[in-house]
């Protein structure tokens, strides 16, 4: 573990150059980084974390320039939002060029891209003089990492170093946007919301939905960020809610299981629901990895409004649940 001064970024980029793997910090979560245009770097990314070979991972760049080399073509939509949103946790896809390695987009003819808004992230790409192919730096189907502890925790042993950043300011993973179709489409909600993509497009931006045949992105087939313990989201109105948790939690109690609420909507910034949901992604995973640490069995998380970074999170949740029940 290295604090990410100068002569740690420049070993570090060392260590991408001869084809090893860096864990680094961003302003969403941790990343786990490898030369983009290396193909057996790319190979072992997939080994350490337990990857599935058809996930593509997202191409990490410090400049625009960089864009140029790992995309086949950049529209004048990707140049509009590269411009308002870059550095920041929006992911674009791109076609794909021919300079990155099938491996890296699991064969997709596209790639994804994206400029993280971290010092320590783009002073390693820039001394690497590479792109970085960057997935969350956790074992796979876990919470995705927020300090460079859980890094280890995850992963020590199996990759080069970690540059310690401290604990990443988003807490959740970037925006997925595809702009290679007729219109945008929304593969994985994150920090950059469906409406300020509105505002600097000037249409409307849907999420995309999978509903038969092959999914828009491969990422949407797998159960992602779930801790050990069995997590039940509980929906519906606020006072039902609390209610349900309540008599769900005394009935496990009583049967010998170690029960967790999570409950991210509690106001700790007045009844502000943007500042909430900022909030509860700004702890979900560490929280979800504090449970686990404690040996907790089943962790009773409530729903957040779909407002700004609500969505992120009740995406993140849906997706970690075992059970999903209305109050
Ligand atoms: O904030 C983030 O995006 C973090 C940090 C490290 O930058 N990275 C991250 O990577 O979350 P990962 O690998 O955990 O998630 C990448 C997501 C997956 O859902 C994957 O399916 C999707 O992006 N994706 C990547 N390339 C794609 C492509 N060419 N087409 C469609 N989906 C793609
Ligand atoms: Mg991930």
């Amino acid at each position: 573990m290295l604090q990410p001064d100068g002569r740690a970024i420049a070993g570090a980029a060392d260590i991408i150059r001869r084809g090893g793997l860096v864990a680094f910090p961003t302003e969403t979560v941790y990343g786990l980084g490898a030369a983009a245009t290396n193909p057996l770097a790319v190979e072992r990314i997939f080994q350490v974390k337990g990857r599935p070979a058809d996930n593509p991972l997202i191409v990490h760049v410090s400049g625009r320039e960089q864009v140029g080399a790992v995309a086949a073509s950049v529209s004048e939509m990707a140049e509009q939002l590269m411009n308002h949103f870059w550095p920041g946790p929006l992911s674009l896809i791109l076609p794909r060029s021919p300079v990155v390695p099938q491996s890296v987009s699991a064969g997709l003819p596209t790639v994804a891209v994206r400029m993280p808004d971290h010092p320590a992230a783009l002073q390693l790409i820039n001394a690497a003089g590479v792109p970085l192919a960057a997935p969350s730096a956790n074992r796979s189907g876990r919470p995705s990492p927020t300090t460079a502890r859980h890094v280890l925790k995850d992963l020590a042993g199996r990759i080069d170093a970690v540059l310690d950043g401290g604990p990443c300011m988003i807490g959740v993973e970037s925006t997925v946007l595809d702009i290679t179709g007729s219109e945008p489409l929304i593969l994985r909600p994150g920090a950059v919301t469906a409406a300020e993509l509105e505002s600097v497009l000037g249409c409307f931006v849907r999420y995309a939905r999978w509903e038969n045949g092959p999914p828009p992105s491969p990422g949407m087939k797998y159960r992602h960020y779930a801790p050990r313990a069995a997590l039940i989201l509980i929906t519906g109105l606020p006072r039902r809610r609390e209610r349900l948790t309540q008599s769900l939690a005394a009935y496990f109690r009583r049967r010998g299981f170690r029960v967790g609420l999570l409950d991210l909507s509690t106001s700790a910034c007045g009844g502000d629901p943007f500042a909430d949901a900022e909030r509860a992604a700004r702890y979900l995973y560490r929280a979800l990895r504090a449970f686990d640490a404690r040996g907790t069995e089943i962790i009773l998380a409530q729903e957040l409004p779909d407002q700004g970074l609500g969505v992120a999170v009740m995406n993140r949740l849906t997706k970690a649940a075992a059970r999903i029940i209305k109050a």
